[in-house]
């Protein structure tokens, strides 16, 4: 069994208002238990609209959730109409921030670069980066996909210390398994998160590939969650769809290692 704690992610993407939020966060405070939050740790990433809601009622009824973002600008400040700042997510409490997610990538032009100043700004406001990296189905056909999350985890990370990259979490997410139903097999999403680990290994050193949290995106349900999750090089998931229903997140977080 590894040292590392795996942490289970709620990625609520543009879903549920902030009355919703509050409800499905209550929800999960009376399913998941003192007992399974031995073995996990559990991260929520609401949309901005919700974040002081939920973030009002983890403290105020000492929730055992941290309070995730999905997304921020990699400035402190300035003329960039709809973003939000590293410190105004810091100030709500949050602790994980997801940098880099596939869909930021394709839909909204997300780069390796913003990517990497996303997660340097992340950190410089006190906080931890959920920095995403995934091959698409193409890359994958054409036997690229260790290329492309090696050189994702190789730009993403630049600048960074040996200290900084082992507290951080990276999520491989296969573009082809993410709210289509399919998933890595339990080898496949096994091999590349120890490609990943191996890769922070070869620039950062073998103290930040073991501290390093590697979780596996795309399609988790309670259903393949034992399975993925028992993996020796995943520590945890980011879940999407199945993170809507308090019934089968609460399944996920409850496998045990
Ligand atoms: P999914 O989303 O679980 O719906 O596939 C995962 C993600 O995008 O983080």
């Amino acid at each position: 069994m590894s040292a590392r704690r795996p942490l289970i992610s709620g990625n609520w993407k543009m879903h549920l208002n902030h009355f919703e939020a509050l409800k499905l966060t209550q929800e999960l405070s009376y399913q998941i238990t003192g007992d399974d939050i031995e073995h996990v740790d559990v991260s929520l990433h609401p949309p901005f609209t919700d974040l002081r809601t939920v973030q009002t009622v983890i403290d105020s009824d000492k929730l055992p959730f941290f309070l995730g973002a999905q997304h921020c600008h990699f400035e402190d400040k300035g003329a960039f109409t709809g973003e939000i700042a590293p410190a105004m997510l810091a100030k709500l409490n949050v602790t994980y921030v997801i940098a880099g997610h596939s869909e930021r990538r394709e839909i909204f032009g997300e780069t390796d670069e913003m990517v990497n100043a996303k997660a340097k700004a992340i950190l410089a406001a006190g906080m931890t980066p959920i920095v995403c990296v995934g091959e698409t189905l193409a890359e994958r056909d054409g036997g690229e996909a260790e290329a492309k999350v090696g050189s994702q985890v190789q730009a993403a990370l630049t600048g960074l210390s040996a200290e900084q990259v082992g507290g951080l979490v990276i999520a491989y997410e296969p573009i082809w398994a993410i709210g289509t139903g399919r998933t890595a097999s339990a080898e496949d999403a096994q091999a590349m998160c120890h490609h990943v680990r191996a890769g922070v290994s070869g620039i950062y050193g073998a103290d930040a590939a073991a501290s390093v949290r590697v979780q596996y995106g795309g399609s988790v349900k309670p259903a393949n969650a034992n399975e993925l999750l028992t993996q020796p090089d995943i520590d945890g998931a980011l879940v999407g769809g199945a993170a809507l229903s308090a019934d089968d997140f609460t399944r996920i977080v409850q496998f045990r290692l």
